[in-house]
């Protein structure tokens, strides 16, 4: 199959791609078809590698309402309305959620997706179903499973132990709350067990790491110094970190140095945290948002994240990770001309770094034809259009696509 006439990444000049076996064979400014070849000739849109959903909450996705709304908008209150919801869980309720979201991905140009799943269930419901997810759809979605504690290890009966029991299942990746824990001690003890954990098993880390706006809150410290320890930084990522929103400078600038020796990663979820942050806030109100700018400026690996899709937490989400990034940029300052052009790296190649995807993910001849063709010419264009995504190719087959609206002013 030969795809004409594409500018990948941002290139000024276009390119074909031939893709043989579900392999990119080729890629060149011109390709000749093959004698009997199929050719299509793109019209000079943009091709990007697969996005990458880096944190989602898809057990939770699709119940926002059920039973009850959080009428106050707070992440607290939402851990409460998901208690209530996480009594009615069946697998078949949960798999019939997690497939529509699943195809609301696809059409947005996801291929991957990091899903961290509540352990705190004794019945561990919700990650059996997604296992079974994970493995019946591996051919159209790559997902990657956290064994999430949302009602904290330390400080919810037998957190422990259902940590170990989700890793054995089958879990990819360990979590922790420390913010959510009882006390500090709790949550110091939470990341030493989630990192030792992890360690034994050969596991990733991803923390739900102080998404509160108390300047106390200090986990993430812990965390890049156990990374950093343990020489376990790339594996370990640290999500949300929206306490750093509200620490003095001072402390930042020691914080700093060892975020950047540890080399851990970042994920930060601007639609949600914009909307739950600041809520005990008169004004001025706190974005809540982490240091996006500066952790990229000092090198650190960040992604963005949607978080939820119309759950306790967030009454809207769509499963397009263009939103995510137009409220990044706006919330983070990041509106420089190379900043916005170069923005879909957060929910692409930093993504890719965060999950692990190794040298498989991007496009370049002899990796897995996995790409997306958005219909602008470059990345800027495509987000201030909202470019729909014209194709979501996988492996070579198309598992996506869209035929552009018909919108047109009359005058
Ligand atoms: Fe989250």
């Amino acid at each position: 199959m030969l795809y004409q006439n594409l500018y990948l990444e941002n290139a000024k000049e276009t390119s074909d791609i031939r893709v043989e076996n579900g392999i990119f064979k080729e890629i060149a400014s011109h390709l000749e078809p093959l004698p009997g070849e199929d050719c299509v000739d793109m019209g000079g849109k943009l091709a990007l590698p697969p996005f990458i959903e880096s944190h989602v909450h898809l057990d939770a996705c699709l119940t926002a309402g059920d039973p009850v709304w959080n009428m106050s908008g707070t992440l607290f209150e939402g851990i409460e309305c998901w208690a209530k919801r996480k009594d009615k869980l069946t697998k078949e309720d949960v798999r019939q959620r997690v497939e529509k979201v699943l195809r609301m991905y696809a059409v947005n140009g996801i291929q991957h997706i990091r899903t961290h799943v509540d352990v705190t269930d004794p019945k561990l419901t919700a990650m059996e179903a997604l296992i079974e997810l994970r493995e019946e759809k591996k051919d159209v979605m790559d997902i990657q499973i956290v064994a999430f504690p949302q009602e904290g290890i330390e400080s919810y009966p037998n957190g422990r132990q259902l940590m170990i029991d989700a890793v054995k299942m089958g879990a990819d990746v360990v979590g922790a709350i420390p913010h959510f824990e009882f006390t500090r001690e709790y949550s110091v003890s939470s990341l030493n067990f989630a990192m030792e954990l992890a360690a034994k098993y050969d596991k990733l880390v991803d923390v739900h790491c102080d998404e509160i706006d108390d300047e106390a809150s200090r986990g993430l410290e812990t965390l890049a110094a156990r990374a950093y320890e343990m020489n376990m930084g790339e594996k370990v990522t640290a999500s949300h970190t929206t306490a750093m929103h509200s620490y003095n400078n001072a402390y930042v600038q020691r914080l700093m140095r060892l975020l950047v020796m540890s080399g851990i990663n970042f994920v930060s979820n601007p639609l949600v945290n914009t909307h739950l942050q600041g809520r005990l806030d008169n004004y001025p109100k706190r974005r809540g948002i982490t240091r996006v700018k500066e952790l990229l400026a000092a090198g650190c690996n960040v992604s963005f994240g949607h978080d939820d899709i119309f759950d306790p937490w967030y009454p809207m989400g769509n499963g397009s990770l263009r939103d995510v990034v137009f409220m990044g940029l706006h919330v983070c300052q990041m509106m420089g001309y190379e900043e916005i052009l170069n923005s879909y790296k957060l929910i692409s190649t930093n993504a890719a770094r965060t999950l692990h995807l190794g040298e498989a993910y991007g496009l370049a001849e002899g990796k897995p034809a996995d790409f997306i063709v958005l219909d602008a010419k470059d990345y800027y264009e495509a987000l201030i259009t909202d470019a729909p995504v014209l194709l979501n190719v996988k492996g070579g087959k198309k598992i996506a696509e869209s035929v552009p609206g018909t919108k047109k002013a009359l005058f």
